[in-house]
């Protein structure tokens, strides 16, 4: 018995086949989903924020897990979209857990682009 498990750990990992950490999985939902309006680190400033009639809130320092904000991830609120035919429940407790380690109170915004230098006088 004790042999079989073993065995078929050392296969899982031949295969490369290694569970996500719910922090690893909660950050590629946030980078998918979350980025094009609330930012890289939860400030609001998306690409996609300008275009919201809406302004996204600041959430830095602000999310946790609770059963609120996962209902408002799954159902939406507001101009926040739902996401129930993206992903399910224990995900959008894992993309809260991120956020909630990952963008702590005060985290920097986006910083501006680089202005494209003046063409030179011909
Ligand atoms: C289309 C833009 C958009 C996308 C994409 C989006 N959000 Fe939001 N989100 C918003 C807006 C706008 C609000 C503010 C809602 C309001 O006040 O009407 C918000 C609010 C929230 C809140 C705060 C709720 C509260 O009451 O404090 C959480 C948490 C949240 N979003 C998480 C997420 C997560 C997680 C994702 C990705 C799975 C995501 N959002 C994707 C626009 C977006």
């Amino acid at each position: 018995m004790i042999a079989w498990l073993a065995l078929g750990a050392t296969v899982a990992h031949a295969n490369g086949v290694k569970r996500p950490t719910d922090m690893e999985r909660g950050k590629e939902l946030y980078e998918r989903h979350c980025t094009s309006c609330h930012g890289p680190t939860a400030a609001g400033d998306g690409p996609a924020a300008t275009a919201l009639v809406h302004p996204v809130p600041d959430l830095s320092g602000t999310v946790k897990a609770s059963d609120t904000m996962v209902n408002i991830v799954l159902y939406g609120a507001g101009f926040m979209p739902g996401f129930e035919a993206s992903f399910e429940r224990p995900d959008a407790r894992r993309v809260l857990k991120y956020m909630a380690a990952a963008h702590k109170k005060g985290s920097p915004k986006t910083p501006e682009p680089e202005p494209e230098p003046e063409p030179e006088p011909e």
